[in-house]
């Protein structure tokens, strides 16, 4: 989604800027543009399409020291250069926002009124005429924006450039995240921390409704009545190389490819096989709090949320608590019913879902205690949760999750194995799942050993219009993931179904040119999910079946045949859904999509 990175120093403006927005590509946008401050005038230079077009249209040598940038996702009005960012006012001040203002039509009647002239389709431009006509009645660049965003309603991560005040660069945020870097006498904004890399890892989070006045190496915060804030800087973890392929085609296969390690990190120091528990130093909750939850609650979007699919039937059966999971944006604004004595349990990548985080802050409101599983630390879901376990994936740059999907789920099985131990778990048991995750780094390296396989398996259905995913029991939310993969980075219409449901409705859609992908490997529900897979073969259409190596059977019946090992059935969905992720991918690369960056999705979704 919209990217942000400003900077004020000594050093020329533009190539940091540049490179800033290179690091924030992997977010997903359609245009980028930037404005300089630049000997008592601005100059604002802006392209539809990629960074690498503003690249090629801007003078990396010019002498500007400070400057905004940004990175567009289309919101409000089409991805043109029009309605890229920054946007100006009468040449005066130009800004660049991440977020939506929501009443930006009533501010632009008013504003037009005013005698000001707008130029784009966007939400976003009003800012810039709002704080150009707060300015024009007196004060400061700083009191300007304050005073224009109290009239604002919506979402910003907003920054800010005055060609009368050239020596600063204001910065402000409600609900959409920015971050202030500092290094000796310069100074950073960025949206995102990976904005970051290579320059410094000191950084100071701006918090909802604050505003920054940066200078070189200094900054100040107010809120929006101009009261100071004060708050130290903090050395972060910066995603180091993560701008770095390693030597595949694509971000998406390194990141698949990365998965032995990232669960490897995900599990370090958290297993312990003589207590048959796992340890989970931020949960921040006493044994008898854990002993007393009666139900879990699991909230996300897209796969996180099918995760936590996947996470419902790993932790009913190991707590014996009964678990509803829910999608972020729907449970934001539904009445929900909450139990006394429910654990909300709040997954995400980026830790930035402005729906994960609306749930997480109407959870807090109503006084359940909230767990975060998150990936990106200093996240705005990780500051703001009660608790929670960092998935240690690494950074994740391709917007199609992968290796995050597979942390989630491995961080639901490491709270259940610590929850099910205080209440009814016996030891045997529990060190049962803990041998079963110890040995799952192999069994991924076993597995993406089938890529190869599973490649030209893609390419013979490459050219497939509909595709439907079918499994039982926990492989039912495995082939929600994988149908949701495929149409992600492929563009082919998938859709999954328990297999039992397929006879109530789905069983229509069967035709010789359906692709079928079925998981059916050899588990207690094998017999059931067989004769399923007969129904469907029955009917022509084109079947891939899932299955467990040396399976004789399934390989008579099915077209083609992908296989695992035969595993755990805790760690079964984890390890069936490395060969849906393989298949998206390969599927994606022959049809010639934009794997890691696919048409119209973000990254990070911080808007509504
Ligand atoms: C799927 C995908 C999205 C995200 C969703 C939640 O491949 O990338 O569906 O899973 O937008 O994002 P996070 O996990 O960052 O909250």
């Amino acid at each position: 989604m919209c990217g942000i990175i400003g900077y004020i120093g000594h050093q020329p403006a533009t190539p940091i800027l540049i490179n800033g927005l290179r690091r924030l590509e992997y977010r997903g946008y359609d245009s980028a543009g930037v404005a300089l401050l630049e000997r008592g005038k601005l100059a604002v230079t802006k392209r539809a399409g990629k960074v690498e077009q503003l690249a090629c249209a801007v003078d990396e040598a010019a002498a500007a020291t400070a400057g905004i940038a940004h990175t567009r996702w289309a919101t409000h009005g089409r991805p043109t250069r029009r309605n890229a960012h920054p946007h100006t006012s009468g040449g005066r001040v130009a800004v660049v926002h991440n977020g939506i203002v929501e009443n930006y039509a009533e501010l632009k009647a008013k504003l037009q009124a005013a005698g000001y002239r707008f130029t784009s389709q966007t939400d976003s431009e009003v800012l810039a005429h709002l704080i150009d006509h707060k300015l024009a009645s007196g004060g400061d660049v700083l009191a300007a924006t304050t005073a224009a965003l109290t009239e604002v309603v919506g979402t910003f991560g907003l920054a800010v450039v005055c060609r009368e005040q050239p020596d600063q660069l204001i910065a402000a945020r409600r609900g959409s995240p920015l971050l202030i870097g500092l290094r000796a006498d310069e100074t950073y904004l960025a949206s995102d921390a990976t904005a970051l890399v290579g320059h410094t890892d000191q950084v100071v989070y701006l918090e909802d409704d604050e505003v920054a006045v940066c200078t070189r190496g200094r900054y100040r915060l107010v809120d929006l009545q101009n009261r100071e804030r004060a708050r130290q800087s903090r050395t972060i973890e910066l995603p180091l190389g993560t701008a770095d392929k390693g030597g595949y085609d694509h971000f998406l296969l390194k990141e698949i490819m990365e998965q032995p390690q990232s669960v490897t990190d995900g599990l370090r120091g958290r297993l312990s096989s003589a207590e048959g528990i796992s340890h989970l130093g931020g949960l921040n909750l006493t044994e008898p709090q854990l002993r007393g939850f009666g139900r879990l609650l699991v909230i996300g979007c897209g796969s996180a949320y099918y995760s936590g699919l996947v996470g419902k039937y790993l932790l009913e059966r190991l707590t014996g608590l009964p678990v509803d999971v829910e999608f972020a944006s729907e449970f934001r604004y539904r009445q929900p019913v909450l139990a006394p004595g429910t654990l909300c349990v709040l997954v995400s990548q980026s830790g930035e879902t402005a729906d994960t985080l609306a749930a997480m802050r109407e959870l807090k409101r109503r006084g359940l205690p909230t767990l975060g599983l998150v990936n990106v630390v200093g996240s705005s879901l990780a500051r703001e949760v009660d608790g929670g376990i960092y998935l240690h994936a690494g950074p994740e740059i391709s917007v199609a999750s992968t290796k995050a999907f597979t942390a989630q789920v491995v961080a639901q099985l490491l709270l259940g194995l610590k929850i099910a131990r205080h209440r009814d778990l016996s030891l045997a048991e529990g060190q049962e799942i803990v041998a079963a995750l110890g040995g799952l780094p192999g069994v991924i390296a076993r597995v993406l050993e089938s890529a190869p396989r599973i490649k030209a398996i893609a390419a013979k259905y490459a050219g497939c219009r509909q595709a439907m995913y079918l499994g039982r029991d926990s492989l039912y939310p495995v082939a929600l993931e994988g149908a949701h993969k495929l149409k992600e980075i492929s563009y082919v219409q998938a859709e999954a179904y328990p297999a039992g449901e397929m006879k109530h409705g789905a069983n229509a859609l069967i035709d010789e040119e359906l692709l079928v992908v079925f998981l059916t490997p050899r588990n207690a529900l094998y017999a059931k999910a067989r004769s399923n897979l007969e129904e469907v073969r029955a009917r022509g259409s084109q079947l891939i079946a899932l299955g467990t190596q040396g399976d004789q059977d399934i390989a008579k019946l099915a077209r083609d045949v992908i296989t695992i090992p035969p595993v755990s059935p805790w760690i079964e969905p984890i390890v069936a859904n490395l060969p849906l992720q393989l298949l998206a991918y390969y599927m994606a690369v022959e049809r010639g999509t934009d794997v890691d960056q696919p048409r119209n999705l973000a990254k990070s979704v911080t808007v509504e």
